[in-house]
């Protein structure tokens, strides 16, 4: 019978190529293929740009798109047809990379992937390599703590907006919001209400060239941060000046 290949979920961090694992570095040394995830509307996948000196040379890269849309019907017809190129490859017996931002297993394209492809063949070997998080490396460039002692965390999608941002505040020390471009406004006159926003720091594309750390203090109503923003929150004053590395 003829070998199927593994496929290797793997996290490549957030920008920086210098925060990838040396297992994801090792692997993407072995596999004969990479996938990586783009948006149908400018076929760039920043995930290719932070692994490509982890690569060998000469290795194929294959963008799969993926529609930027809420619409169930839509994102299923795109992620079993990607789910099928990914298999295809496996099925010619080579082992194979897909890619992502940050880790694999946290607000990853890589999971309907993986979802699909063992809905559709149980057989397929997948090892899954994590990466560091967004929030992770975002936190260490702020010099941001996330939690101590006792104290929770919660990470959420801003997707959605302010939509029950207060009471998971009530909950927990400190929260992690990514995704939190499309409604910062919103998010903010929420924080603005709580007494919380002088507390809340921005950071965009962090580890990539054009970095930027905002506290609460610095945006006004109107401000529209990149699409790779994520905001940290901690209730308690618990931030110390960063230091580049
Ligand atoms: C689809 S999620 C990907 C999360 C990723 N898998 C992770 O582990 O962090 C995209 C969101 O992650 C956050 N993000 C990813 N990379 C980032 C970066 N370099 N700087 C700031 N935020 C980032 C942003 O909130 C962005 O809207």
């Amino acid at each position: 019978m003829m070998r199927i290949g593994t496929l290797y979920g793997i996290g490549v961090g957030p920008g920086d190529p210098e925060l990838i694992t040396l297992k994801a570095a090792r692997i993407l040394q072995q596999v004969s293929v990479v996938f990586a995830a783009s948006s149908t509307k400018n076929s760039y996948s920043l995930a290719r740009d932070i692994a490509s000196v982890h690569l060998r040379k000469g290795i194929p890269v294959k963008l799969l798109e993926f529609p930027m849309t809420k619409q169930k019907e839509i994102l299923d017809i795109a992620w079993h047809k990607n789910a099928g190129l990914v298999l295809d490859a496996l099925k010619t017996g080579k082992d194979v990379a897909f890619i992502t931002l940050g880790d694999p297993m946290t607000y990853s394209t890589f999971g309907y992937i993986m979802q699909t492809i063992q809905e559709t063949d149980p057989d397929v070997p997948i090892k899954v390599i994590p990466g560091i998080t967004s929030y992770q490396a975002a936190a260490a460039s702020a010099g941001q703590v996330l939690a101590e002692g006792e104290e929770s965390f919660t990470v959420i999608s801003g997707a959605m907006g302010a939509k029950g941002l207060k009471e998971i505040i009530d909950h927990t020390d400190s929260v992690v919001i990514l995704k939190v471009y499309r409604h910062f406004d919103e998010i903010m006159d929420t924080l603005e209400h709580l007494r919380l926003k002088e507390r809340a720091v921005l950071i965009s594309r962090c580890g990539l060239d054009d970095e930027e750390i905002l506290s609460g203090s610095h945006y006004d109503t109107g401000f529209h941060p990149p699409y790779l923003s994520l905001l940290i929150l901690h209730k308690r004053n618990c931030s110390h000046p960063p230091g580049r590395q």
